[in-house]
């Protein structure tokens, strides 16, 4: 169907519906509202007078999430085939039959469908600088989440993360514009295809709109203190390629920036996000945010005054979540003239066209499970992620990789946890239900134990022990970091790393033997005395369900680590600068002196750019500019390397961060091999926000670095 045609059935369709079935399209509610009581639970998990009450006497349009909120699991993608099928056959009893839409997060592959392939977090997918990858996952995940009869997944994040204390840093694509931009709008095009009506394809959403990753202390869901030119430059740029992409969706922010709560927003709801970003689609809350303009922000004076405020700053659909009060009140409000006809008649055709766009008023037969679930090559290809995602910080005297036969000795919380792998999102909420995790997939302790050919010991914590064993063994493989979390429940006063992994390391080092530290979670934890002192340091942050053999892989050589930092790693608690600072900050002495630099990585081989040349050595404005330049593998093994391009804009009109990613390119290289790469810079990459908020190309000396090579170029007026 075209774009005329879902035009004409929305009109026709809006004039048919009553108040009551528009206002219910623009309500979503938890499964709660039409699930049987958790204690009761049995294999069909729907009330079906509550569903009829939601969907037959309140028309609601859409619901989400997986049974019983909170503490909220994975169902079996029969359970799911089943609950879809019943709540889309309640919507066909509904009198004009308008199918509800049912959303999920589906964050890292299908979160709540039992043996669903989970793959590395955004930040791992980030480490592999590898939009290919990002890709495939979201291909991957649509078919799974279609054949689970879900048809709405509430990805991808597209915040960028530049504060590391902030609990959902790992569900973004690091701290730079381009490298989120890249493998945000990658995924959404795996995900949705050119036409997200097909079988296997759905529509994805972006979120969370805008500047919700960057709380000045830390935490989630406090306020950000951003300003409009930092806003323009950083945090919406994302969401303008996701657009662009053809995200049809957007998920508000739900906290604050400046004062101003993301769901009373209307500047940014309304006069950028469809007025200058030209966004068609529909904006949907987070949860109970609506809510919480009265109940938390104190914005509104009442839960009522919530709903306009809201609904007019230009939020289409409430995910109220666990009642109609959304519903009511609207209702109420229209009647009383003051939210207006034309407003719901507004967000109603956006939601409307969303659905005709996802086929949904034309269901097809679901996707079969066979050849589209947990497939060979969707395993293989989150095998292959997870491996190009973990990052090689250190490696001294070449402790890795290590020999076969070597005695290993394996200690630390995270060494046997797949959930530490995997953080939030997966199988429950929260991610920290090992019990419910599959029982196929290997902890890097188990992965370990399968490849190694010498003697493996585990001694999760006593440190005693770990001193006793140590001289049976010929390396100690040190596993720290974070259990899963996500949103508020993870937040943190500081990044030190708890005193008992602190004093288990201690005690490796202790041992004289050679120690490997590897950590695992969503954040930088400080590891700066510890990582000094051992000769190996991997960072696998949140590999996902395949990381175990991954980790292993790299661990013995099997495979050749090219992951690279996708954020600056901090070398002390409150070192939060990014790679990207200001000539301000390196005036008198340099502030950016992370423990790891952004797109820092190791590799078993070695690599060297050359020849970094540009076509011209001055444009005109509204001109690209050509660069090439050389990779060469100049080790003893194949292997794939990242070639990045930075800019520097010499002098501006407001201040330029020393440099900026503005193009990167993954190769593999056999030893000796060179490739020739080239690269276009727009104007766009050239461009930044201006003192008047708008984005401008200023004439003047511009640096190209590749490497350790810098060229410049002069943009003539
Ligand atoms: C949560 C999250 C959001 C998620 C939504 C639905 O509060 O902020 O990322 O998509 O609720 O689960």
């Amino acid at each position: 169907m075209n774009a005329q045609e879902i035009e004409a059935k929305v009109k026709h369709l809006l004039s048919q519906m009553t108040l009551e079935e528009k206002v219910g399209q623009m309500t979503q509610v938890d499964f709660t509202v039409i699930g049987i009581p958790k204690e009761q639970q049995t294999e069909d998990q729907i009330d079906p007078v509550k569903l009829n009450e939601a969907v037959l006497n309140h028309h609601v349009g859409s619901i989400l999430n997986t049974p019983f909120t909170p503490d909220n699991k994975a169902q079996s993608i029969d359970v799911w085939r089943k609950m879809t099928g019943t709540v889309q056959a309640a919507a066909a009893k509904t009198r004009l039959k308008i199918p509800v839409i049912y959303g999920i997060d589906a964050i890292h592959g299908a979160t709540y469908t039992q043996n669903s392939v989970l793959f590395p977090q955004a930040i791992n997918m980030a480490a592999t600088f590898n939009p290919d990858l990002s890709f495939k996952e979201g291909e991957i995940t649509a078919r799974e989440v279609r054949a689970s009869g879900l048809q709405w997944n509430f990805s991808t994040v597209m915040d960028i993360g530049r504060q590391p204390l902030w609990p959902r840093l790992w569900e973004t694509f690091g701290e730079d514009v381009h490298l989120a931009t890249v493998m945000g709008t990658s995924y959404i095009k795996g995900h949705q295809g050119d036409d997200f009506s097909a079988a296997a394809k759905a529509p994805t959403c972006l979120k969370h709109y805008v500047g919700y990753s960057y709380p000045l202390n830390g935490k989630d869901r406090t306020p950000a203190w951003i300003g409009e030119r930092t806003l323009r430059e950083y945090f919406l740029p994302t969401f303008a390629a996701g657009i662009k992409a053809g995200s049809p969706t957007i998920m508000v922010n739900s906290a604050e920036v400046d004062g101003i709560p993301g769901h009373a927003n209307y500047h940014y709801l309304t006069t950028i996000l469809r007025g200058e970003l030209g966004f068609k689609g529909f904006t949907v809350s987070d949860w109970e945010d609506i809510k919480r303009l009265y109940t938390r922000d104190k914005l509104a004076a009442s839960e009522k005054e919530a709903v306009k405020i809201a609904v007019m700053a230009g939020i289409d659909m409430s995910m109220v979540p666990f009642d109609f009060s959304f519903y009511d009140l609207l209702l109420e409000l229209v009647k009383s003239g003051d939210v207006p006809l034309s407003r719901i008649d507004e967000a109603v055709s956006r939601i409307l066209t969303v659905k005709y766009q996802a086929g949904l008023f034309e269901p097809k037969p679901l996707l079969a499970v066979e050849g589209n679930f947990a497939t060979a090559d969707a395993l293989a290809t989150n095998r292959l992620a997870a491996r190009e995602s973990i990052v090689l910080a250190k490696n001294e005297q070449h402790i890795l990789p290590l020999k076969k036969d070597a005695r290993i000795l394996v200690t630390g919380p995270t060494a046997n946890l797949l959930s530490a792998m995997n953080g939030g999102w997966t199988i429950t909420w929260q991610g920290a239900a090992e019990e419910l995790y599959p029982k196929d997939k290997l902890t890097v302790l188990q992965a370990i134990q399968k490849k190694a050919a010498g003697q493996v010991t585990y001694i999760e914590g006593d440190r005693q022990k770990v001193l006793e064993e140590a001289e049976n063994h010929d390396v100690i493989l040190l596993s720290l970091g974070e259990q899963p979390y996500t949103e508020t429940v993870g937040n943190i006063e500081s990044l030190a790393l708890d005193q008992v992994q602190i004093e288990l390391a201690q005690t490796a080092i202790a041992t004289g033997k050679p120690v490997v530290l590897l950590t695992l979670g969503g954040r930088p934890r400080i590891i700066t005395s510890i990582a000094e002192q051992v000769s190996g340091v991997v960072l696998g942050f949140l590999p996902g369900m395949e990381g175990g053999e991954a980790i292993a892989d790299i661990l013995y050589g099997d495979y050749n680590p090219n992951g690279k930092l996708p954020i600056s790693y901090p070398r002390n608690t409150n070192g939060f600068t990014s790679y990207d600072y200001k000539p301000i900050e390196s005036f008198e002495s340099n502030v950016y002196h992370p423990l790891y630099p952004f797109a820092h990585g190791l590799s078993y081989s070695s690599f060297a750019t050359s020849a970094l040349k540009l076509e011209k050595d001055r444009i005109h404005s509204g001109e690209n500019i050509i660069v090439s330049v050389n990779v060469k593998n100049t080790g003893a093994i194949t292997g794939k390397e990242v070639v990045l391009v930075y800019i520097n804009d010499v002098a501006a009109s407001v201040t330029r961060p020393n440099k900026q990613l503005k193009a990167f390119k993954k190769v593999e290289l056999t030893p000796g091999q060179t490739e020739s790469l080239r690269f276009t810079l727009t104007p766009y990459d050239l461009s930044f926000i201006g003192v008047d908020l708008k984005r401008v190309v200023e004439p003047g000396d511009f640096k190209v670095m590749v490497g350790k090579e810098t060229v410049g170029f002069t943009v003539l007026k």
